[in-house]
């Protein structure tokens, strides 16, 4: 197959393509109507089709006769745990938990919190939920209480699922008590907490509200697949914008499940029966859609793995997992590349391994830089396929479709727009800019099925943030550029969103914290480079005037309040008093510019600065100071 002619195809009679990729599943009823719009005029596909995401993961197979193939290989080195579960064995615990949900009184419509780590469990607790029609919304186990109380807050569940921990790598992490705290904190108060006792030894503090996962299970029948709208929400997802609020956004299912279909096809080139494995955490997009819903609707072996790609033992746990699970196809961030890099620059764990089951390795989450693409592409005789996505989008809108035809790589870029995705370059201004100018990504309307529908509870929200500043397209929050053969470079974001060992990160919610401390009278927080995570963020800070606190005693109760607030994985460590912040005439803090001067790169200093005398200052202070020292 030709690219060209297929991505023509895909953009040239939408309905018709998206039509036939939507037949490559078994609806309840099939829709009829295939592109329509919702009543603020935004797109909707498959508006009449009937379906259901567990249907499609689970119940589909056992009726094809392939219940018996394995579903999910848990692959724990934290715990030293290995377990398969067959489609028949998964179905079963999630049809029975669904049959407890229900029991507890949830009812389709109504929404559920998942706080689980990377185990079974929180799989089945996401497809138990879509089985009944209750609308899931997972958060990252690495979030502190109070940001799990603004997802329940605004989602606002009946239940919470949870377990009764997660391990770190050198730590149990007891998430019952964060639970209850966050309970404490929000204001909307779910009526139960399922907790599953993992047996580890965490301290399990007991709530009136608290029911018990395995008696849940076994103590209920099994519940059938509820037929849902093909819009229905399937999950809410937060994740972080250019506020303090996270954002939920909200996934329908019918058209989701036809772009995971066809994107573990024409992407991801996976055939059904293969194994696939995603090495991120159901908490993020990535897990939804390529630990969960993707490979399971494709009829793949997914590995669900609970470690991280070092010191779980060492360097080598990813290749002992491609190599001891026959893995296909292989997803992780270019930071785990880069981690694993650092530990064994020279591949001599990858030589131990047998990893020619491997057939390509994806990375995305962040840029990835042409150093790690090489070090891979010289010890591991794969493609290596740098695709670019968010939340938003739920798959991949930057890719070698390597289901359809394998294009040259070129170092930097991810390739070219994915079949449905009309990418275009924007200036400031709206007027589409040509090859090699860097402006906004942003794509023209409708977008693909499987990309958000709305902001949860905040329509207003999601047209400001992405589908007024340019109208008739949406907004990335990217930039990039396109070259004349038309791939594709991403920049960066050209917002105050950050990645930070590919989890996105939001600085406005970071400075709202470091602002708050008693002795801080202004303060900006910018992502700057790092060798191993790719960002990192350092806040910069003024202080009250008369305030006499010392810089260390500054910097300990600052990361310790953004370590409580939002959590560990903020990786917030580097805290640096200035005198003063460089700002426009109008007040607003040069942020672009600051980063520029901590990451060494070249720059201008902005016509609109208030006193261009502080740019020496600033760079005398930096220079001094080593950033990433303070651990
Ligand atoms: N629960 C609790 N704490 C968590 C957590 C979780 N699920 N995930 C991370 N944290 C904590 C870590 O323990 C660490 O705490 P510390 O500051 O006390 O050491 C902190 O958050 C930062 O974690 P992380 O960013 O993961 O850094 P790390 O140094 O532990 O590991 C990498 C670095 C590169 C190995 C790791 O980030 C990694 O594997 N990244 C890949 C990310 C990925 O797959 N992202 C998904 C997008 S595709
Ligand atoms: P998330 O929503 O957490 O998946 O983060 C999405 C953001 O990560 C994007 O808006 C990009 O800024 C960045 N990103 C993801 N994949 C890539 C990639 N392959 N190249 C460059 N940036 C990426």
């Amino acid at each position: 197959m030709n690219y060209n002619e297929f991505y023509q195809e895909s953009l040239g009679n939408k309905e018709a393509f998206w039509k036939k990729q939507s037949n490559e599943l078994p609806w309840f009823t099939p829709p009829n109507t295939i592109l329509s719009e919702d009543a603020n005029g935004y797109p909707l596909w498959f508006a009449d089709g009937e379906t259901n995401a567990c249907y499609l993961a689970l119940d589909q197979h056992i009726e094809a006769g392939y219940g018996d193939q394995v579903a999910i290989i848990y692959d724990s080195p934290v715990t030293q745990t290995l377990k398969k579960y067959s489609f028949n064995e998964v179905k079963s615990e999630v049809s029975r938990l669904a049959g407890g949900l229900l029991a507890l009184g949830l009812k389709k419509g109504d929404t559920a919190v998942i706080y689980m780590p990377m185990i079974p469990q929180a799989a089945f607790a996401m497809l138990a939920c879509a089985r009944i029609g209750v609308t899931h919304s997972v958060v990252f186990g690495g979030f502190a209480p109070h940001e799990l109380a603004i997802r329940i807050d605004d989602c606002k569940p009946r239940v919470v699922i949870t377990a009764s921990s997660g391990i770190e790598i050198d730590r149990l992490i007891a998430y019952k008590p964060l639970v209850d705290e966050a309970i404490e904190l929000a204001d909307h108060k779910p009526k139960k907490v399922v907790v599953l006792n993992r047996k580890l030894g965490a301290r399990i503090p007991f709530k009136k509200y608290d029911v018990d996962y395995d008696a849940l299970v076994y103590g209920s029948e099994e519940a059938a697949c509820v037929p849902v709208n093909a819009t229905h929400p399937l999950y809410v997802l937060y994740t972080s914008g250019t506020t303090g609020k996270p954002k939920g956004i909200v996934r329908d299912t019918g058209g989701y499940a036809t772009a995971l279909k066809f994107s573990m096809k024409y992407i991801y080139g996976a055939q059904p029966g293969e194994v696939f494995w995603a090495a991120s955490d159901v908490g993020w997009v990535v897990g939804h859609s390529y630990i969960v819903y993707g490979p399971l609707i494709n009829r793949n072996t997914t590995v669900l793995f609970e470690g991280k790609p070092i010191r779980t033992p060492d360097a080598s746990t990813f290749w002992r997992v491609i190599s001891e699970h026959n893995v296909s196809v292989m997803f992780t961030a270019p930071t785990a590349i880069r981690a694993i890099k650092k530990e064994d620059p020279n591949g001599e764990f990858i030589k131990q391994y047998d990893l020619s089951c491997l057939r390509t390795q994806f990375l995305a989450g962040e840029r990835c830089d042409v150093a790690t693409l090489e070090w891979y592409n010289e010890h591991i005789p794969v493609p290596a396929i740098d695709h670019w996505w968010q939340t938003e989008s739920g798959w991949p809108m930057i890719s070698n479709m390597m289901g359809v035809e394998q294009l040259p790589i070129k170092p930097g870029s991810a390739s070219k727009a994915v079949a449905g995705y009309d990418i275009r370059i924007f200036s400031e201004n709206g007027e589409e800019l040509g090859p090699n100018e860097e402006g906004y990504v942003v794509i023209k309307l409708p977008l693909p099925p499987g990309t958000l529908l709305d902001i949860w509870n905040d329509n207003p929200r999601f047209k400001a943030g992405y589908l007024t500043k340019f109208p008739g397209y949406y907004f990335s929050g990217d930039g990039g550029f396109k070259d004349d053969e038309g791939y594709l470079f991403i920049t960066g974001r050209v917002d105050d969103v950050i990645n930070v060992a590919g989890h996105r990160l939001s600085t406005a919610e970071m400075e709202e914290i470091v602002a708050a401390h008693h002795s801080v009278a202004e303060c900006a927080v910018i992502g700057i480079n790092d060798d191993l995570k790719g960002q990192i963020p350092l806040a910069l800070v003024v202080t009250k005037s008369g305030e006499e606190i010392e810089h260390f005693q500054l910097q300990h109760e600052i990361v310790q309040k953004v370590r409580e607030q939002i959590g560990a994985v903020a990786s917030l460590k580097d805290v640096i008093v200035v005198q003063r912040l460089p700002k426009t005439r109008s007040g607003k803090i040069l942020r672009k510019l600051l980063r520029s001067i901590v990451d060494g790169a070249d720059y201008q200093i902005p016509s609109t600065i208030d006193d261009e005398a502080i740019i020496p200052e600033i760079e005398e202070v930096l220079s001094h100071c080593k950033i990433g020292s303070f651990k």
